[in-house]
């Protein structure tokens, strides 16, 4: 065999004036061998260097950093159907807020993406599992009452075409806002006024000449626009748009093979935020232009602008003020301050850059800006994408950092008081979990549904997605006396701990039983459906499923031994078949020599 090979190789790599066959075969090897590392380092470096460049390992990763237990860890329960992260909270013993954390998780490693509250343990309070994206997920007022509100929509070209929900405390959708005139809803922001009426971003695709930016001179741009809307009437109160004010050539965002079709228009602008402060001025953020903008709420006119190709300020903390990159979330914090979450990168370019929060000062008529404060991350996360910075009523900020998992609360002079994480830090650049925003507010939900409940094994597990209320849990037995008018007799109350709460059941416990949601005046707010201790199968579910997993398993290893013995045997038959054809007679002699025929045979 070896020597058919090398004959054939030999041909191959025959060149004149080699007369030395041996020789040839190892130079022959040699070039392949270099060849072939020549290629798999050229794949590496294609490849792999990029990829390896995304990781940020930092010697002071945890293993739930390091990804030990995935890249967005989860969590799934027995009386709930969805799964929900787990996150990890450092320094030990964090002072985080004790109000609910809103966020919309969504990438590969979530298993079911849609608005979600946390608590300040990062136990789950709610989920809602929807099927278009989610994105913005937080609590804002609207005439005295709170309501969770989101952007749900499909998700194309970095912007998003959809509408805003409100929903109120039991998540019934009270209101679908939408933008006056034929225009979809954009994710980036829809921020209700302290006048109860809604700020939302519209990406308008519009005729537009880019020969200014080396594009087609009938081409195709996304207008940034905002709209002031008055909820209740659906009354168009503002608009502005951007093109106004602002040409193409005010970008830092590539035309790449951009704005040749309305579908793919050049993204010059990219409205991510919009404000308005009580003196009526709105603060609008283009992350593209890497500007902040101050508009006349009577005017439309601009007032002034922060940072781009337009700043007019001069920066008087060394460049930090008005060079910030691909920002996000740009808020009035008084009447000459403003914060805004500074990303610094943008996509996968800029991969040594770090993000930071910063409080701005503003010395409006001599155009000067001072930092404040900067809200640093200990581990210098970078968010290519997305994030904000919310000042809470006690002065603390929370950081949300966006495409990196995590979330920060800093004291309003910019330490760590607690530092959450719902994904794995050093694969944060690959965006397998990430959330638009992440805020914390006061909540109460009451939800329509039912308590969920599942028993097994000799435990009841339950669960009431959103109930924020439920103190504990009381477990009631049916008393036996009838199955027309059911009667329970309480047996038990155990503490709510978490979203799902195992619950043993005691012998009195013999058929059907209920479990009641008690709030902390001791007042029924929930009752589950009626329940039955199934005592025939006890643990039977585990035992099924894990007898189940090992059938599968030893089915699985004897279909794997016969197959390998099958496919040995076949060849050995196939060997002994090549040298003497299909059929032969054998004496016992050559039967025991067998193997050195056959070595013996040409080839
Ligand atoms: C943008 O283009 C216009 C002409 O089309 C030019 O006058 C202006 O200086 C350019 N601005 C920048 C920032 O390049
Ligand atoms: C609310 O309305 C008052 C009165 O019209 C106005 O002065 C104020 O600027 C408005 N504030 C916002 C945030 O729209
Ligand atoms: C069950 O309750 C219904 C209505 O409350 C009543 O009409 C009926 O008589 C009761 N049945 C028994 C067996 O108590």
């Amino acid at each position: 065999m070896s020597l058919r090979t090398s004959s054939a190789s030999s041909r191959l790599c025959f060149w004149p004036g080699s007369r030395d066959r041996p020789n040839v075969l190892g130079r022959c090897r040699l070039i392949s061998t270099f060849i072939a590392t020549i290629g798999a380092c050229v794949l590496f470096y294609v490849f792999a260097v990029p990829q390896l460049e995304r990781f940020r390992f930092r010697s002071e990763l945890s293993w739930y950093d390091l990804g030990i237990y995935g890249f967005g860890p989860s969590q799934s329960y027995i009386s709930f159907d969805e799964e929900s992260p787990i996150v990890e909270i450092s320094p030990a013993g964090a002072k985080c807020d004790p109000r609910y954390t809103f966020l919309a998780p969504r990438g590969d490693s979530v298993a079911h993406p849609g608005p979600m509250i946390l608590d300040a343990r990062g136990e789950l309070v709610w989920m809602n599992y929807n099927w278009g994206t989610t994105q913005d997920c937080k609590v804002q007022r609207y005439k005295g009452q709170d309501y969770v509100t989101f952007w749900q929509g499909d998700e194309e070209d970095g912007h998003g075409r959809g509408s805003w929900y409100m929903l109120d405390s039991t998540y019934t959708t009270k209101y679908i806002v939408s933008p006056i005139g034929a225009m979809d809803g954009d994710l980036h922001d829809f921020h209700i006024t302290a006048n109860d009426t809604a700020l939302i971003t519209i990406y308008d695709p519009i005729p537009a000449d880019l020969t200014s930016v080396g594009g087609p001179e009938l081409g195709w741009l996304y207008e940034g626009v905002f709209q002031e809307i008055d909820i209740s009437t659906g009354e168009l109160l503002f608009e502005w748009r951007s093109t106004q004010f602002f040409p193409p050539n005010s970008s830092y965002e590539p035309l790449n093979d951009r704005g040749y079709e309305r579908t793919m228009g050049y993204d010059y602008f990219h409205m991510n935020s919009v404000d308005k402060d009580d003196q009526g001025r709105y603060l609008v953020s283009g992350r593209h232009t890497h500007s902040v903008t101050c508009i006349d709420g009577f005017t439309g006119g601009v007032l002034w602008t922060l940072g781009g190709k337009d700043n007019e300020f001069s920066d008087e903390s060394n460049g930090v003020v008005t060079g910030f990159e691909w920002q996000h979330d740009a808020r009035w914090r008084g009447p000459n301050r403003i914060t805004l979450f500074n990303n610094a990168a943008n996509g996968d370019y800029d991969l040594q850059k770090i993000s930071y929060g910063a409080l701005i000062e503003l010395d409006i008529p001599a155009r000067q800006a001072t930092l404040v404060t900067s809200y640093d991350h200990p581990q210098e996360l970078m968010a290519t994408s997305q994030g904000n910075l919310q000042v809470l009523d006690t002065g603390n900020v929370l950081v949300g950092w966006g495409h990196s998992a995590a979330y920060t609360e800093f004291s309003q002079e910019g330490d760590v008081l607690c530092d959450v994480h719902y994904g794995a830090s050093a694969y944060f650049s690959f965006g397998r979990i990430v959330s638009y925003r992440v805020t914390k507010g006061s909540w109460v939900g009451t939800p329509d549904t039912l308590p969920d409940a599942a028993v097994a094994g000799d435990s009841v597990f339950v669960s009431w997605n959103g109930a924020t209320e439920v103190e504990s849990w009381r477990l009631e037995a049916w008393d036996g006396a009838g199955l027309e008018n059911m009667t329970f007799i309480a047996v038990d109350q155990v503490d709510r701990i978490g979203f799902e709460t195992e619950i043993p059941l005691p012998p009195e416990i013999t058929s059907f039983f209920r479990v009641h949601a008690i709030n902390v005046d001791g007042d029924i707010i929930g009752a589950t459906e009626i329940l039955k201790r199934d005592t025939s199968s006890s643990r039977g579910n585990f035992l099924t499923v894990h007898w189940g997993v090992i059938v599968i398993a030893i089915f699985a290893s004897v279909c794997v031994v016969c197959g390998l013995y099958c496919a040995v045997n076949r060849q050995l038959r196939r060997r002994e078949s090549d040298g003497n054809g299909p059929y032969r007679l054998v004496t016992h002699k050559e039967e025991d020599e067998n193997d050195v025929e056959i070595d013996r045979l040409p080839i």
